[in-house]
């Protein structure tokens, strides 16, 4: 029997801080994420740091997951503390290294007490995993690829279910934020599976929002009342 589902939060799938303050405007956006890819969009000033900075300063009432590279754990757990040292909303985002780098630092970051996202997850077996480290409640976040667990002949809404019902079976405070999102119904498919959080590209929320024929109604809508205060 499946766990009641809550209805999920939506966070912006992007770092462009203009689409975002469009989308705060709505009032759908809870959070954001970003990733190396998503920066290099945005940021070509070759300072990626600088963007960080920004921007915390322009959301600081949302968390900000800001993803880590590939690098030795030492590296990797200075620069976690330096993100998080950016503002107290950064979430860092900590990748699944096949190698199990991921999970010493998720380790490392929860003793102390920094706030991350467990990122590039294809398969509940591996959530499992970041949800045991330390044995704590788990990570603040878990981020499991709906898309690119598609590409790889997985099955996204199959680990979701999978993934909520550990989070909900044994007590974690864990979210699921369901990313790789690339189209509508991946954000309906998501949310029924369980997501906690679905984190999505502004041109899908545009893509949810709009429908021809809801346009074709409004434009008959203005033009027959134009015509009658016309006669009037
Ligand atoms: C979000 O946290 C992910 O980094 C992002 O959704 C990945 O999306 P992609 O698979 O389209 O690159």
């Amino acid at each position: 029997m499946r766990e009641k589902l809550s209805l999920p939060r939506l966070f912006a799938d992007t770092s462009s801080i203009p689409e975002i303050e469009r989308l705060k405007e709505l009032g759908l956006i809870h959070g954001i994420t970003t990733n190396p890819i998503l920066v290099a969009k945005e940021s070509n000033t070759g300072n990626p740091f600088g963007h960080y900075e920004e921007l915390a300063k322009s959301f600081p009432d949302m968390p900000i997951s800001i993803q880590l590279l590939d690098e030795d754990v030492p590296t990797l757990i200075q620069r976690a503390k330096s993100f998080a040292a950016i503002s107290p909303n950064i979430v860092v985002k900590v990748p699944m290294f096949g190698d199990g780098r991921g999970l010493s630092v998720l380790y490392q970051l929860t003793r102390e007490g920094i706030k991350t996202n467990v990122t590039g997850l294809m398969k509940a077996e591996q959530l499992l995993l970041a949800l045991l480290v330390g044995r704590s409640q788990g990570p603040a976040y878990v981020s499991l690829f709906f898309n690119r667990i598609r590409d790889g002949g997985g099955n996204p809404t199959e680990e979701i279910t999978r993934s909520r019902h550990l989070i909900e079976a044994f007590n974690f405070n864990s979210e699921i934020i369901t990313g790789s999102i690339r189209g509508q119904k991946d954000v309906y498919e998501a949310t029924i599976a369980g997501a906690h959080i679905v984190t999505v590209p502004p041109s899908v929320i545009w893509e949810m929002i709009h429908h021809h024929k809801s346009v074709e109604f409004i434009e008959q809508s203005q033009r027959d009342w134009e015509k009658l205060t016309q006669k009037l």
